[in-house]
């Protein structure tokens, strides 16, 4: 018995001695497993949640958490918690919208969407959605809706153009491109260290789907600064979300538009360790007076 305890101190000792030769940040073998497994189960149970908007289906909200005592939290200020929220919001809302869910991206226990919603409560939105699962089932949402300009941006971009698919990264990857957004976020926009925009693109290159600024890093900032004492003055606060997908990563921040506290949903799509595109939807927060539920925008 001695021996056989002996031999296996030993090759316990050879495995721990080889590990130790490895650089740092790897685990042996880049194998499956440093790949987040996306489970499509639950990207299709979010397709039905906002297709169901449209068409009324109520079975798509399964997927949902049933009980009002454990319930659903909502972040949707203007619809209250729980399944009936949801429900009698769906209600309303029958036959009159056209829901295009276009952006679907996994980050663990989180599905967020970008969503072309054609018509709305009788007009068209740009909409993110963030929904977050718990033992396999929803139990809280987020959302941001801002009203679909009608004309392209100075550089001819539509707001929802661009690619839809994340690529298939490693966990550090996909890791090093949250860091990589929330960091420009933090520095640039929030802390204004315009001086190190550089860090943070390749060049000047950036294909840019705000509504109203064209392509390039600096362009961004240049509206930014042109707005500044101006009823559109932007102001970041701080970032509050952060979720990824291989390349893409959507970054929700607190701030001010024209003074008035608002939420900046961001998504971006990151190439070679550089944002490389962006799109946006931004909305007011409302008075805490009109809310239905006491959950907070974040
Ligand atoms: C809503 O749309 C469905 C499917 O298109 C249709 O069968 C139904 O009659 C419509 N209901 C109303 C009230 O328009
Ligand atoms: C995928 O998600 C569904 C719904 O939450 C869950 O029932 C299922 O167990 C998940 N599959 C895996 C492999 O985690």
């Amino acid at each position: 018995m001695q021996t056989l305890a002996a031999a296996l101190i030993s090759v316990a000792v050879l495995i721990l001695s080889v590990e130790a030769q490895l650089p740092t940040g790897t685990t042996g073998c880049a194998g499956p497993t440093d790949f987040f497994v996306v489970n499509a189960t639950r990207k299709s149970q979010v397709r039905a949640i906002m297709k169901a908007i449209e068409t009324g289906d109520q079975s798509a909200f399964a997927a949902i958490h049933p009980n009002p005592e454990f319930y659903y939290i909502q972040h949707a200020l203007g619809v209250p918690d729980g399944l009936n929220g949801v429900q009698g919001l769906l209600t309303a809302l029958k036959n009159s919208s056209r829901v295009q869910p276009l952006r679907i991206f996994q980050d663990g226990e989180y599905v967020f969407v970008h969503t072309n919603f054609l018509s709305f409560v009788g007009q068209p939105f740009i909409g993110f959605d963030i929904f977050r699962y718990e033992d396999g089932v929803i139990v809280e949402h987020w959302d941001q809706l801002q009203p679909t300009p009608t004309e392209n941006n100075p550089s001819g971009w539509d707001v929802f153009a661009g690619p839809v698919i994340a690529l298939r990264q490693t966990n550090a990857q996909t890791k090093a491109n949250k860091d990589l957004v929330r960091r420009f976020v933090n520095d640039v926009l929030v802390k204004k260290q315009v001086q190190n925009l550089g860090q943070y693109f390749n060049g000047n290159a950036l294909v840019q789907h705000n509504p109203s600024i064209g392509d390039g890093a600096s362009a961004w900032l240049a509206a930014i600064a042109a707005r500044v004492g101006t009823p559109q003055s932007v102001e970041y606060i701080r970032t509050r979300i952060t979720l990824g997908e291989g390349d893409f990563v959507l970054v929700a921040s607190e701030g001010k538009i024209g003074g008035v506290l608002s939420a900046f949903y961001e998504l971006f799509r990151v190439e070679n360790g550089k944002i490389a595109e962006h799109w946006d939807a931004v909305q007011a927060i409302p008075p805490r007076a009109e809310w239905r539920n006491n959950n907070g925008k974040f």
